[in-house]
């Protein structure tokens, strides 16, 4: 089951609408670039990966239905909806990367018919390339857990939060499939509850043993050694931060404190070679996402409100990043890993 993926006959992106989980399972289809736009910044659509494919395959939607009719026209209105896409949400490079990616393959056509075909080519490779770099650091991954652990994770880094497999689900699902019997904790994650929704959606839909928390039991589980792991996915790797939902800066000082292993799972696409955590924009929410929980009232309306997305935590706190070329350990070199993998 694919959370994002294009259409031929219909000639659009189909996702999950993730919002709708867990009570409905509905497909949405985007025909326009702005319904994709609209997608994104609702989260109908969410989780770094799955922003890099809805990046390209919003490029190669804008190319299918342009009205230009030469290439240099065709290459601004592709430009245009790029510009679109990469203002919806700022903090996951993913998405930028998925839209450039298409761009630059793009720009080598010499017709509209080569230009519009080069650009869905590669956002069906990013697409495809994405499961499967999904179950490569899955099996890296799955070295490090052992037969009986229990893995805290939190907001959703599974099949949702990619195209499919997952990369800290990913690394549990492959865990086992190599036969060893892994738990999940789950972190509710609010205030949009990705992982009482979404994860512990997926992970029940494989069977997969979990055991939902709220956000403030992490440093009682931790405490009481029901945790053995903690894995979480990213939305930007920089050379001195990982990037991730609001509450992972937290979750890793619980677990240093406790001497659990702090694993990030994220493919080569959320590393950002040239900037450092300073430069990075988080994004902030809507109050209204404090203030109401669904239809109803939780907060005075007039309380000033605070609702950053995602917090930044130091590379000290990691123990390993798992990618999808293997697993980095401290001290991470971003000068080597970039001399070894940037562009790969
Ligand atoms: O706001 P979201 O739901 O897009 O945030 C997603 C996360 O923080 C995920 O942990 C991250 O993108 C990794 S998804 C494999």
């Amino acid at each position: 089951m694919r959370s994002i993926d294009w259409n031929d006959e219909s000639n659009s992106i189909v996702l999950i609408d993730q919002t709708k989980l867990p009570k409905d399972r509905v497909m949405l289809e985007c025909r326009g670039v702005d319904a994709l736009a609209e997608a994104i910044r609702s989260l109908r659509v969410r989780g770094a990966p799955a922003l890099g494919v809805a990046g390209g395959l919003g490029v190669a939607l804008a190319a299918q239905i342009s009205k230009a009719r030469g290439p240099r026209d065709l290459i601004q209105d592709m430009e245009g909806a790029a510009q679109i896409l990469r203002n919806t949400r700022p903090t996951a490079i993913n998405l930028s990367w998925g839209i450039d990616r298409v761009l630059s393959k793009a720009k080598v056509g010499r017709s509209v018919a080569r230009i519009r075909e080069l650009a869905l080519g590669e956002a069906k490779k990013m697409a495809d390339e994405d499961v499967q770099k999904c179950k490569q650091i899955g099996e890296h991954g799955a070295s490090l857990l052992e037969d009986g652990d229990v893995v805290l994770t939190h907001c959703n880094a599974g099949r949702m939060g990619c195209v499919d497999w997952g990369t800290a689900l990913g690394i549990v699902r492959s865990a086992i499939e190599e036969g060893k019997r892994i738990k999940v904790i789950a972190c509710e994650t609010r205030p949009l509850n990705q992982g009482s929704r979404i994860t512990t959606w997926e992970l029940l839909q494989d069977d997969i043993p979990v055991t939902l928390i709220t956000d403030s039991t992490i440093g009682h589980v931790m405490n009481s050694g029901m945790v053995d792991k903690v894995i979480v996915g990213a939305d930007r790797i920089v050379e001195d931060a990982v990037f991730n939902k609001i509450g992972t800066y937290t979750l890793s000082i619980v677990a240093k404190k406790h001497g659990i292993p702090f694993y990030v799972a994220a493919p080569l696409a959320s590393f950002d070679f040239d900037r450092r955590a300073s430069d990075i924009e988080i994004e902030e929410r809507s109050p209204s996402e404090l203030k109401y929980f669904g239809d109803e009232q939780i907060a005075p309306l007039e309380v000033k409100v605070y609702n950053p997305a995602f917090d930044a935590t130091p590379m000290e706190n990691i123990s390993a990043i798992i990618t999808e070329h293997g697993i980095l350990y401290p001290p991470f070199s971003f000068e080597e890993i970039k001399q070894r993998y940037q562009g790969r």
